[in-house]
């Protein structure tokens, strides 16, 4: 057999730098090598394996279900599809409302766009997304996004969507002096952009509530602000819980943290849906918006839509989030997680910001010199050092993920917490290193 290296065209990077293991298996944390090595998992892959790998529950959920019923399109019942709508409304409490089931993260944030427009009779509204956000790589989400590296690819006018800045407090955009002030300047900017089209003229506003995979996490008071905002002017929202969901962020979904105050109009979901054992997004929509599209034809959808394996793999991850108490799990270690990191930046002076801990997610963002916070290497490039940072914890056997000058800490819910320590000590260690690589001998508190 070929290598993959001369076969296969391989997805976010250039192909002659891709050099990576073969995994033949895993188990919680852990990847397992072809050439023997046992790798722990500290990003759960892309932000997706929250069960960890080959979660035992999923794995034979799936072999049950292939053995009475791969597939029959949605023109046809499928038990298992029933009943994980019947979940997803119970966990968000969307009781009266609905689900769309796509394959993913991107053809469930177009749907969730579709269904906004198609029901708020504006099939030509404006989409008011943020700078610094992710909804994935197909064309009209690389428009929603607001992707550096992609931008070129997708005009976000010709998709009728609007970039507003972000929360991100420690470079704040609206120049304010703390979080909670950034937070609300962001939630206002999103109010300010529907004010300017008109609320008539917007279908919705698609946002991620807490944590995104492009570094940011939103002070506190920016999801019920912008609630606040979007209600007070009759404009949907949209949340896209596809990475914050599924426990990543503290709770079944990020927004939950505010409340009843907090709840979206319609929801995207993804990635831990089925802990990433097989591929499912769906969009969750509230009672009154699928009261709206019912009676109307709704020509969309994809052959594999409600895949029943997939959505069987779903009701044995919620059942497997749930009995395994593994949402809580994450709030418990993502806390202790952030209070070790902070720690470390008492010591390590290429440590600008730390932020997240909501759950098992924080982001690491790395600058030369803490008091300008001047950054190693231009958005979204990845700094020499810190690709040898990298290498260095691959070697000694810890896969971490970075974006830039930021490393994000995403391991699987169900990591072990000597592992958690374990890699953390590694990473306390190699950030010593780095400092020193950087450069810069930095005054600790300067
Ligand atoms: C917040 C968010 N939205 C959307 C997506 C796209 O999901 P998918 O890759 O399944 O299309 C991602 C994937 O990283 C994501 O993190």
């Amino acid at each position: 057999m070929r290598p993959e290296t001369q076969t296969v065209l391989h997805s976010w990077c250039r192909q002659t730098d891709w050099n990576a293991p073969t995994i033949i298996g895993g188990a919680g944390a852990r990847l397992h090598t072809a050439d023997g090595r046992s790798i722990l998992d500290f990003s759960s892959l892309a932000e997706c394996s929250n069960l960890g790998h080959q979660h035992p529950r999923v794995v034979e959920a799936i072999r049950a279900q292939a053995q009475k019923l791969c597939f029959v399109t949605s023109a046809w019942g499928a038990e298992p599809r029933a009943r994980l709508a019947e979940l997803l409304l119970e966990k968000s409490g969307f009781i009266d409302g609905r689900v769309f089931f796509t394959l993913g993260g991107a053809d469930a944030n177009e749907h969730a766009v579709k269904f906004a427009r198609q029901a708020s009779g504006k099939p030509q509204g404006w989409i008011i997304a943020r700078d610094r956000s992710y909804h994935g790589a197909s064309y009209a989400t690389m428009a929603l996004s607001g992707d550096a590296r992609t931008t070129t690819q997708s005009d976000p006018n010709a998709y009728r969507v609007a970039h507003v800045p972000p929360p991100y407090a420690y470079r704040c955009p609206f120049g304010t002096s703390t979080d909670n002030a950034c937070g609300e300047a962001a939630a206002e900017s999103v109010g300010q952009a529907i004010d300017e089209r008109g609320a008539a003229a917007v279908a919705a506003v698609l946002m991620e509530p807490n944590a995104g995979t492009n570094g940011i996490v939103a002070p506190d008071s920016y999801w019920p602000a912008l609630r606040r905002g979007t209600r007070e002017r009759q404009v949907w929202l949209i949340a896209d819980e596809i990475m914050s969901g599924f426990g990543r962020c503290g709770e079944w979904f990020a927004w939950q943290r505010f409340g009843e105050e907090g709840r979206p109009d319609l929801m995207t979901l993804a990635k831990g849906l089925t802990g990433a054992h097989l591929p499912l997004g769906a969009v969750v929509l509230s009672g009154a918006i699928a009261r709206r599209l019912e009676p109307q034809l709704l020509l969309t959808g994809l052959t594999y839509c409600g895949h029943p394996l997939c959505c069987a793999a779903g009701v044995a991850a919620i059942d497997s989030y749930q009995q395994e108490d593994l949402i809580a799990r994450s709030r418990r270690l993502g806390a202790a997680m952030v209070e070790r990191v902070r720690k470390m930046q008492s010591r390590h002076g290429v440590i600008g910001d730390v932020r997240g801990g909501q759950g098992l997610f924080a982001v690491i963002e790395l600058v030369r010199d803490r008091a300008t916070r001047e950054a190693p290497s231009p958005w979204p490039e990845l700094h020499p050092a810190l690709r040898a940072l990298l290498h260095s914890a691959l070697q000694a056997g810890v896969s971490f993920a970075t974006r830039g000058n930021l490393i994000l800490l995403a391991p699987p819910l169900v990591i072990e917490e000597k592992d958690l320590a374990d890699a953390l000590d590694l990473l306390d260690r190699l950030l010593g290193e780095l400092t020193v690589a950087l450069g810069k001998a930095i005054a600790v508190g300067s």
